[in-house]
């Protein structure tokens, strides 16, 4: 089945880098501190860690064994293992997903390179919290810039991407995922050293359960999907590049940490610094845009961190936005014979229309909603809380009750060479089958009323 004309990873770190540089993004340093903020904090976090412990690690196996196992973006995946079923609908909603998030992810890549620029001039810093909201406000719903920095945001990923896989996608997450993780690492320990930082931690690690609702699940659930890339056949793409040897559940464990551990650290590079200003923790999207400034105002060099900050904030959103971008082109070249680089020009056109409109829909079209949503809104929600859970349940029910065992547990073990304990793969095809798709449908039919559990 191997085809040795098609790119691929050149190495195990190139793996590694490349999947936690889809996986740590602006979901992690930008989404996951504003909703913590929104729905309470450590309980929140709580029940995210619970979603990716039981659900996501198992999710993600399976995608990584649609994708190593056939070789090929999502619908001829799903085709290969099963010829004319309807689980085609899985690649349908993977280009949707990539469509409708890189409709807001690039936006707010966008606005990453705004803030890296506007660090270089001294007057930016002398702010204070008001002018530092009311700055970023008159940014991003203005009718130009934000539109203008979207559209390279959006150029810039889709340069990597035409480079290929080895020679794009694996060279720049080598060198852009060690550079962020120092960086994020000390912004959090300045955070937890402020005076009043103390009010931050609590509200990251001391539960209040009695916050929850059905709407605090379906915004972890949705969470925890976003943040590892899955539901969405990110995963399965990466998979398809991925060598026949490597150990996938060694690259899915450490995915999930990597992840995980980002998150926690830009809560912990966020939350101290809010309570520390006294910033309101639930102000949403615009909350790190608004919140570091203010402790990089009190640094020595701050102007230095700051460009640094946002630099990180834009790499960790390239590194993610290619991984989206690849699941179009893969399906574009693979299916319909495109070519790379037309794919890449079509797949800009595409959400580089949509992106306007989502920018926009800060400013100027911020009445025209649907679903009482601007399109902003409305882009993050359908793909993080529906596209998503719906998109990560047909995955495990494929491998789950379509895919043949003995191919699953082929794969899981990179044909005979990693040896997987019987009771380890019960265990994971036990999930896979029930666990994971009962909780998902009962979480998805909580949040739409069906059920009521909170
Ligand atoms: N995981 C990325 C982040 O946390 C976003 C993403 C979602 C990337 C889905 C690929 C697929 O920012």
């Amino acid at each position: 089945m191997a085809n040795v004309n098609r790119d691929g990873f050149g190495s195990r770190f190139g793996v590694l880098v490349a999947v936690a540089g889809s996986a740590v993004g602006l979901g992690n340093l930008w989404r996951f501190p504003y909703l913590v903020g929104n729905n309470g904090g450590a309980a929140f976090i709580i029940i995210y860690l619970l979603f990716v412990i039981l659900l996501c690690l198992p999710i993600m196996f399976s995608e990584f064994i649609i994708g190593r196992r056939t070789q090929a973006n999502v619908f001829g995946a799903i085709n290969k293992l099963a010829p004319k079923s309807p689980f085609i609908i899985i690649g349908i909603i993977s280009v949707a997903a990539s469509i409708s998030i890189m409709s807001f992810y690039s936006v707010v890549g966008g606005w990453t390179l705004e803030y890296i620029f506007k660090s270089f001039s001294p007057q930016f810093l002398t702010a204070d919290s008001a002018n530092l909201a009311t700055q970023f406000s008159g940014f991003s719903s203005a009718s130009f810039m934000p539109v203008v920095m979207h559209l390279l945001f959006l150029g810039l990923s889709a340069l990597i991407v035409v480079a290929g896989i080895k020679n794009g996608i694996e060279k720049y997450s080598k060198i852009l995922m060690p550079a962020l993780f120092v960086l994020v690492l000390l912004l959090a320990v300045r955070s937890v050293t402020l005076d009043g930082a103390g009010a931050g931690i609590k509200f990251l690690f001391y539960p209040d359960f009695s916050k929850i609702t059905g709407e605090t699940l379906l915004a972890a659930l949705g969470q925890a999907f976003f943040s590892l890339s899955l539901g969405m056949g990110c995963i399965i793409t990466y998979g398809s590049y991925v060598n026949k040897k490597e150990n996938l559940f060694n690259i899915s464990l450490m995915t999930a940490a990597a992840d995980t551990g980002f998150a926690i650290l830009a809560g912990l590079a966020v939350m101290p610094a809010v309570f520390a200003f006294g910033i309101p923790p639930g102000q949403g999207p615009s909350l790190v845009f608004i919140t570091l400034p203010q402790i990089f105002a009190q640094l020595p060099f701050g102007n230095l961190f700051s460009v640094a900050f946002f630099f990180i904030l834009f790499i960790a959103a390239i590194t993610s936005a290619i991984s989206l971008l690849e699941v179009i082109v893969a399906y574009f070249t693979e299916e319909l014979k495109l070519s790379r680089k037309a794919a890449v020009i079509i797949a800009f056109t595409i959400i580089g229309t949509f992106g306007t409109l989502s920018s926009l829909s800060n400013g100027v079209l911020k009445d025209v909603t649907i679903f009482g949503k601007t399109f902003f809104d409305l882009f993050d929600y359908a793909s993080s809380n529906i596209l998503l859970p719906v998109g990560g349940l047909l995955v495990v029910l494929f491998v789950g009750w379509r895919m043949k065992r003995a191919d699953v547990l082929d794969e899981l073990s990179s044909g005979g060479a990693v040896a997987v304990k019987s009771f380890v793969f019960r265990w994971v095809m036990l999930i896979i089958k029930f666990v994971a798709p009962i909780a998902i449908t009962i979480v998805l039919l909580n949040s739409i009323g069906l059920i009521k559990l909170f």
